[in-house]
């Protein structure tokens, strides 16, 4: 398996990986959203030999204290329903976070399965000061750099493409 950029020769794949993983279309729709904005940050396909999975990070508006923080949404994220369960997911998370942290960003936000994403260090407690259209234990954060989401009131502000 070879887990790589996203190129625009992909997309036809990944809207489909993402229909099949989701049962619908609006994990497509969000994506393409995303891209149109200009907000797709990282964007990874998993290669094994056809799209066996995907996973797009996109430029969230928060700050903390009342400095902005370069921070990243997780969101969609998907693998083929027969190919689950064999660490495509995490390959493709892991290799992503690496990536945002090369390019400097310094925290992600994900509102996901909540016994999923504690594993690579997501936590809803540090989530939880933020505020953001969403609580509870599914919205999580991780910082890729220490503390930057501590230190004072924040707050999450999601683009249109979220469609909150
Ligand atoms: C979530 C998803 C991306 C994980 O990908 P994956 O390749 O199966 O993940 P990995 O193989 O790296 O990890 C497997 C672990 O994921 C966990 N997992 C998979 N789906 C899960 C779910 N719906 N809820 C909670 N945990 C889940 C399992 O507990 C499994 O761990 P275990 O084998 O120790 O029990 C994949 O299951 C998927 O595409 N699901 C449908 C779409 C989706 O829900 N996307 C995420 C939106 S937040």
């Amino acid at each position: 398996m070879v887990i790589r950029e996203r190129t625009p020769v992909d997309d036809r794949a990944i809207r489909s990986l993402n229909d099949t993983a989701f049962g619908g279309a609006d994990e497509s729709r969000l994506i393409e959203d995303l891209r149109a904005a200009g907000l797709g940050a990282v964007e990874l396909v998993a290669v094994d030999p056809s799209v066996a999975g995907h996973i797009l990070f996109s430029a969230l508006d928060v700050a903390v204290g009342g400095k902005p923080v370069r921070a990243l949404a997780l969101a969609p994220m998907a693998v083929q329903p027969h190919r689950q369960r064999q660490g495509i997911g995490g390959a493709l998370l892991r290799a992503g976070l690496q990536r945002a942290r090369e390019h400097g960003w310094q925290a992600v936000i994900v509102l996901g399965h909540q016994d999923y994403y504690p594993r690579f260090g997501f936590s809803a407690a540090l989530a939880h000061p933020l505020e953001a259209p969403f609580s509870g234990a599914s919205f999580m954060a991780l910082e890729l750099e220490p503390g930057v989401l501590q230190g004072g009131a924040g707050h999450v502000v999601y683009p249109p493409a979220f469609s909150l």
